[in-house]
């Protein structure tokens, strides 16, 4: 796998016009235990980023936050983008997507009935910002939808696209096409590539380097598949027991002794 550095831009420097997450003493408790207590965090000042920890972290909670399907118990949560800053909390998590943060893996269930066109149409027809029943009698939009679809079609392999995705590997394919088709400014990646063949996770990945530099796309992966977020990403935030415990270049994160401990185990260390 190539390594996350662009041709444009320095490895680790804010990308122009960059979407950035701030999030300031935010707290979520479930029973009596802490899942997440951030004091002060910054998501998405480096294209790909990477948040990785053990299981049970708070890494999906965290994002769950973010796009407030949860809501903290206290603390702030700002989106800020060249169009100005939005408080998150005061959103829904419908407004929040339609402002372009969007999460992966929290939509599929709903389409399930529907074919790989039908639900890849869906989502384009939602970014279109219409009533769908307008934008689906349109023959200009449906035309360019097509060909939008196509697009993705080409890259991504799936049995029967006319058909319902069948693996979870295809369910989770879709799930990605879905959010990018929704036209997202900050991408939150949830374990996008668990289930998925090797060949087309590189395809995902290659595809999320390319928005990266040809769109202003911030893009926050969880992963658990290590290689994947040192070859990927070009910041890593490290969480573990609901804190944000060290942040840096992928090679600073990897090599450092509290993350080896936690997380990695002596085989990675
Ligand atoms: N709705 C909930 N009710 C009660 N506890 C919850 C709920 N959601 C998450 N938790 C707990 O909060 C903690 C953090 O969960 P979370 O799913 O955020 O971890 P994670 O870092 O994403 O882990 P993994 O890598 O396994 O996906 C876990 O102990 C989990 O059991
Ligand atoms: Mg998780």
């Amino acid at each position: 796998m190539t390594g996350a550095s662009s041709a444009t831009r320095p490895p680790g420097s804010p990308a122009a016009g960059a979407k950035t997450l701030h999030l300031h003493d935010v707290h979520k408790h479930y029973g009596g235990r802490t899942v997440v207590d951030i004091d002060d965090l910054v998501l998405g000042a480096h294209g790909i980023e990477g948040l990785i920890g053990p299981n049970g972290a708070g890494k999906t909670t965290l994002m769950k936050l973010i796009t407030h399907v949860v809501s903290p118990d206290r603390g702030r949560i700002e989106y800020h983008s060249p169009d100005g800053t939005v408080l998150l909390t005061q959103h829904s998590p419908d407004a929040i997507a339609r402002m372009g943060v969007v999460k992966t893996n929290q939509v599929i269930q709903d389409f399930e009935s529907l074919t790989i066109r039908e639900s890849l149409l869906l989502s384009l027809a939602g970014a279109e910002q219409e009533k769908f029943y307008k934008v689906l009698r349109d023959k200009a939009f449906l035309r360019r939808a097509d060909q939008e679809i196509d697009e993705y079609l080409d890259i991504f392999t799936f049995q029967d696209p006319d058909g319902r995705a069948g693996s979870a590997g295809e369910k989770k394919l879709l799930d990605i096409l879905r959010c990018l088709l929704l036209k997202p400014r900050f991408l939150l990646m949830d374990e996008p590539t668990a289930g998925l063949p090797q060949e087309e996770t590189d395809k995902v990945m290659e595809l999320m380097r390319t928005k990266t530099q040809e769109t202003d796309l911030s893009i926050l992966i969880i992963e658990h598949d290590l290689d994947l977020i040192w070859g990927t990403c070009e910041f890593v935030h490290f969480m573990a027991e609901g804190e944000i415990l060290l942040q840096g270049t992928p090679s600073d994160v990897r090599s450092n002794a509290t993350v080896a401990e936690k997380y990695l185990g002596a085989s990675h260390a």
